[in-house]
């Protein structure tokens, strides 16, 4: 009797112990540590962030410490948006810095494990790369809305991704089909290309080393990858009604 009391009472105990960790990644949660690493950025002191000791932390796809990366380095923000990926429990920022001394438009890709951060990858473009021009950055993502999707119209994990995919694929292959959308915003570096995106896509270039940030409420996917299979680049989707509605790159020139 008492031995089935001491167990009952130890199976109790262990649910209770073991919930913590089997909680789900949520958009919150999300949101909250995405505030946090901006204010880091913002104080240019990592000192806020829930990070893993053994946290990954690149710069234009090279590893890089920390203490002497750009996060160490006070920035003000003058723009910021985020995507939320609860399934893989990620998150992207663009961050533009107008500063005309100092210019950067940088895009940060979080990871948690655990509900702790276990990796920061962040490119950082600014005057030389490609067509950087941080006030057109500036300008044209300040005028543009993002509006969450409200819940009947969101588009899958895979069809948003699809899109995304589609318009990399393009560059190797001119028998893909992209879900153009139109109009189509193409913000690329500093430059704004519309109504349609469906110009001066490049041939014969393969995009490789793709790692994916999908949010659905937001309907965007951001996708890290190398260019040509060599310079660090994001590009970021806006997905409406399974369309193309706004593409921003930034690519890391070497
Ligand atoms: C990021 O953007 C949001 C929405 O515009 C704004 O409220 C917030 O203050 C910005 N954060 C920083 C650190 O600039």
């Amino acid at each position: 009797m008492l031995a089935a009391l001491l167990a009952a009472w130890l199976s109790l105990t262990s649910v209770a112990v073991a919930a913590p960790t089997a909680e789900a990644c949520t958009r919150d949660f999300l949101k909250a540590q995405a505030d946090a690493y901006l204010a880091a950025q913002t104080a240019g002191k990592a000192d806020g962030l829930k990070a893993s000791s053994s946290v990954t932390y690149t710069q234009n796809f090279k590893e890089a410490s920390v203490a002497t990366g750009i996060l160490a380095t006070p920035l003000k923000i003058d723009f910021n948006r985020t995507i939320y990926d609860t399934t893989q429990c990620a998150t992207f920022s663009e961050i533009v810095v107008a500063d005309s001394a100092k210019p950067y438009v940088l895009g940060t890709q979080l990871r948690f494990t655990d509900g702790v951060l276990s990796k920061i990858e962040t490119l950082i473009t600014t005057k030389g790369d490609w067509l950087f021009n941080v006030a057109g950055t500036l300008r044209y993502a300040k005028q543009e809305s993002w509006p969450e999707i409200p819940e009947g119209k969101r588009d899958t994990r895979a069809v948003i991704q699809a899109a995304g995919d589609a318009y990399l694929d393009l560059f190797n292959d001119k028998n893909v089909k992209v879900p153009w959308g139109n109009p189509c915003a193409r913000l690329e570096g500093g430059s704004y290309v519309q109504p349609s995106c469906n110009v001066g896509v490049p041939s014969g270039i393969k995009n490789s080393n793709r790692r994916y940030v999908i949010d659905e409420v937001l309907g965007t996917v951001d996708i890290f990858f190398s260019f040509a299979g060599a310079d660090p680049d994001s590009h970021e989707f806006r997905v409406e009604n399974g369309k193309l509605r706004f593409v921003h790159t930034m690519t890391v020139m070497k």
